[in-house]
């Protein structure tokens, strides 16, 4: 076994990894950062499009895992997505230096300040509207797309058709920003450049217009010299030493996922940023193992962020449906929150399969009504989540009224030919919750029961947002990583 030590200790490398590890290095500390997935861009492996899915797809599959239409067989690699089954969800999961922001679409969501202070109530509302949110967009570089090139590119018939059929249905439709760069998707359709967004390229990877973590916070916290990324690292279980030190294990790992070496290393500080599902698997498999301390609410408070697919059929079949060429960035929602029987939003998704399947994909954000739990299972040594239909009755029920209002006043189906019912209620991209701040840690993310451990990411938000979390989540780390920082916390 390897062994090594470090002053700070970070694990996971996405959007609350990212965050920490950039003003940490700021301020001058030594930092190094665990991540079990690939470092693409050091590697110089290209990302696969959905048509072919290729070394990029999968963590470690033999099948492709989208959401819909696996019929790929696969070399297991070390791919940029993962999915992880329990018995009624499905949770999908970047893997990767750069973590979610690899795979995910971009879209850059600030919450309503209404729910933001219903959700966090202990938290100065003003204060991140009027600084963290404008900070985490400037650093994420998000941007809108160009209503005229939006009007009048194929690419986006599916948003276009997607927002005259919510307006016909007496829906109220917003621009969604992105951290996709727009210029360069124009200047990709007049094939000045390479394409990405319009070439099938999002949840295995962007090769090119994505500002993924890697290219924003990531690339300035190595350029203060002070960052080691360690990829292929992936971290078993953390254990809590005498002197208040951790002593955290991990597999190096090759790209077929066999174990080149097993690696220990003790650190002063650790930060849990393995990802909401990530996080809770180092905390309670530790606990299971070596006696790890927890917090009794560790596990608790855990939501989907009511995520909950649907689609049509048949949108406007005189007209063409959505579209054989479809961009992979979504740039147009649906914005019922305000609504009192029925609040949701909806993205208006793309499906782009390379031919017009006549289909209109939507991913709903609901409340999240009842809250799950996590919990880890010795025996068969997995993490068990208490979920199931009853935490999503409202939210296809929202979605049913979605979709009856948008059939009667445009025509259209329900889509049995994506889902079971028309319904994708076990699809989930925004697990949340779990380690929530102010329960499980103190305001800060600082873990109860402990005075050296800290998580910073998406396990902090109570189970629902009401849109995108990842801005959220970059702006809740700034926050507490900022007053960690400014306590000493970090004084070694
Ligand atoms: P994140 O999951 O980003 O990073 C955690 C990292 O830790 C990963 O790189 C992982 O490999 C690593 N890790 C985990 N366990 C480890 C271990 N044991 N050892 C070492 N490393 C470990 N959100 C949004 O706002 N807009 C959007 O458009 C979308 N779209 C979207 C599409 C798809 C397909 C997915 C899967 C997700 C989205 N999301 C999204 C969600 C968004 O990507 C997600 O909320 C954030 O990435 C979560 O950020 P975190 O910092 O919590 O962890």
């Amino acid at each position: 076994t390897e062994k090594r030590e470090a002053p700070v200790l970070i694990i996971g490398s996405g959007y609350g990894g990212a965050v920490s590890a950039l003003r940490l290095c700021e301020a001058g500390k030594k930092v190094i950062m665990l991540e079990m997935g690939l470092n693409w861009e050091k590697a110089g492996i290209p990302f696969s499009n959905l048509l072919k899915p290729g070394k990029s797809a999968a963590w470690l599959k033999k099948k492709s895992i989208a959401p819909f239409m696996n019929i790929f067989s696969l070399t297991p690699f070390t791919g940029t997505l993962d999915r992880l089954d329990f018995d009624h969800i499905n949770i999908w999961v970047g893997r990767g230096v750069g973590g979610g922001s690899l795979v995910n679409g971009g879209m850059a969501v600030t919450p309503k300040e209404s729910y933001f202070r219903e959700v966090f109530p202990d938290l100065d509302a003003e204060q991140f509207y009027s600084f963290y949110f404008p900070l985490v967009q400037k650093e994420l570089k998000v941007n809108v797309i160009d209503e005229q090139f939006l009007q009048e590119c194929p690419y986006y018939k599916f948003t276009r058709v997607g927002e005259e059929e919510a307006h016909k249905a007496g829906f109220k439709t917003i621009r969604v920003p992105n951290v996709y760069d727009f210029k360069y998707m124009e200047k990709e359709f007049r094939n000045e450049v390479p394409r990405s967004a319009l070439n099938t390229e999002v949840i295995y990877g962007n090769n090119h217009g994505k500002n993924s973590l890697d290219k924003t916070y990531l690339r300035k916290a190595l350029e203060t010299g002070n960052l080691e990324i360690l990829d292929l690292h992936h971290v078993q279980n953390m254990k809590l030493n005498d002197d208040k030190t951790y002593t955290v294990s991990a597999h190096h790992i090759d790209t077929s996922g066999n174990i080149i070496a097993d690696k220990t290393f003790t650190c002063k500080k650790l930060i849990l940023a393995a990802g909401t599902m990530g996080t809770l698997q180092l905390l309670l498999r530790s606990n299971a193992v070596n006696g790890f301390p927890l917090h009794e609410k560790v596990g608790k408070n855990w939501g989907n962020n009511g995520n909950f697919m649907t689609g049509r059929n048949w949108v406007k079949p005189l007209s063409g449906g959505t579209g054989s060429k479809q961009s992979t960035i979504p740039v147009g929602g649906v914005d019922n929150w305000e609504d009192k029987e029925h609040p949701f939003f909806t993205e208006i998704a793309p499906l782009p399969m390379g031919m017009d399947v006549a289909t209109a994909l939507y991913l709903l954000i609901n409340r999240v009504e009842k809250k799950g739990e996590v919990a880890f299972d010795k025996t068969r040594d997995i993490l068990t989540l208490k979920w199931d239909e009853s935490n999503t009755v409202k939210m296809r029920e929202n979605a049913k009224y979605f979709v009856r209002k948008m059939n009667t006043a445009n025509g259209g189906t329900r889509s049995h030919f994506l889902f079971n019912n028309g319904f994708g209620a076990d699809i989930c991209y925004h697990p949340l919750g779990g380690c929530v701040l102010g329960e499980a840690t103190d305001r800060y993310g600082k873990v109860k029961n402990h005075d050296n451990l800290y998580v910073l990411d998406g396990s902090l938000i109570p189970g629902t947002i009401g849109v995108n979390p990842f801005v959220t989540i970059t702006a809740i780390a700034e926050y507490c990583i900022e007053n960690l920082i400014r306590q000493n916390e970090f004084a070694l």
